[in-house]
């Protein structure tokens, strides 16, 4: 059974395109509406009950799209507030479970690292997870909130003397610590994974959240025969298109995002 409605992917800005990418990767044919609420972001360093009636909008406004599946594929989000999926009509996808797994197969020392938000961090839950599978582990949690806008502000070229010693300062502790797996689990740390390597070693597992809910979208549609054969279409919409709105896209994204396929909302009027 096909089903052509499209799949719905929020974020608290425009990180979330860094999920969407690969979710158009691999699911080329799938059509998709984006939601990022770039009129509220950051949700990194905001407590859990703002994060929580945020994300319920952001998931409100989708399901007012007719999505038939949706992805949280903001890191804060995912941790914080996946508890406001609960009574979706549709199925749910965060990002921090399967890269969990994803990070539990690559390690072999078991010593993982865990670099987000502020609010991730703070809520341990990257941490639980492992811990679940794989007691013995241990866990390093690093917040990195300063790489979001130094992300945004596009500072993410080889040998950028502001990324190298935010990254330097970042992945200390992991490097003491020994880790050989790293879960990026914000939204904007794959555009700085190289910069990661370089301070790290080629030797370290770097897992992306957004390959790994991916390749779960994938399975959920297929397992539910819900996959779209024929789509293909991506509409953007956000809650502040800002000064800076189409180059932040576009490095995020990884290619130029017309304008005139971005449309604002009032997430407050949903
Ligand atoms: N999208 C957020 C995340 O992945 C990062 C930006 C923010 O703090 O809102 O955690």
């Amino acid at each position: 059974m096909a089903d052509n409605r499209p799949i719905g992917v929020f974020d608290s800005g425009l990180g979330g395109l860094t999920v969407t990418k690969e979710i158009i990767k691999l699911l080329p044919n799938e059509d998709i509406v984006y939601f990022g609420d770039t009129g509220r972001v950051p949700y990194g360093t905001k407590g859990p009950e703002t994060i929580k009636k945020y994300a319920l909008d952001d998931e409100k406004f989708l399901l007012s799209k007719d999505v038939k599946l949706i992805v949280a594929a903001c890191g804060t989000v995912s941790s914080v507030a996946s508890d406001t999926a609960e009574n979706l009509p549709v199925p749910f996808i965060e990002v921090i479970s399967n890269s969990v797994l994803s990070a539990i197969k690559a390690t072999k020392n078991k010593r993982i690292g865990v670099l987000a938000t502020g609010a991730t961090i703070k809520s341990g839950k990257h941490k639980s997870l492992i811990l679940e599978k794989l007691p013995n582990a241990t866990v390093i949690e690093v917040s990195g909130t300063l790489l979001v806008p130094i992300v945004e502000e596009g500072f993410i070229e080889d040998g950028n003397p502001i990324l190298k010693e935010a990254v330097k300062i970042y992945t200390k502790k992991f490097k003491e610590e020994n880790v050989d797996t790293i879960i990026l689990g914000c939204t904007h740390f794959p555009l700085v994974c190289d910069a990661i390597k370089k301070e790290m070693g080629e030797n370290v597992t770097l897992i992306n959240m957004g390959e790994t809910a991916a390749k779960a979208t994938k399975e959920k549609l297929e397992e539910l025969g819900i996959l779209n054969p024929s789509g293909g279409k991506h509409k953007f919409y956000v809650s502040d298109k800002g000064a800076t709105f189409e180059k932040t896209a576009s490095v995020l994204l990884g290619e130029n995002v017309d304008s005139s396929n971005v449309e604002t909302v009032d997430i407050n009027k949903i």
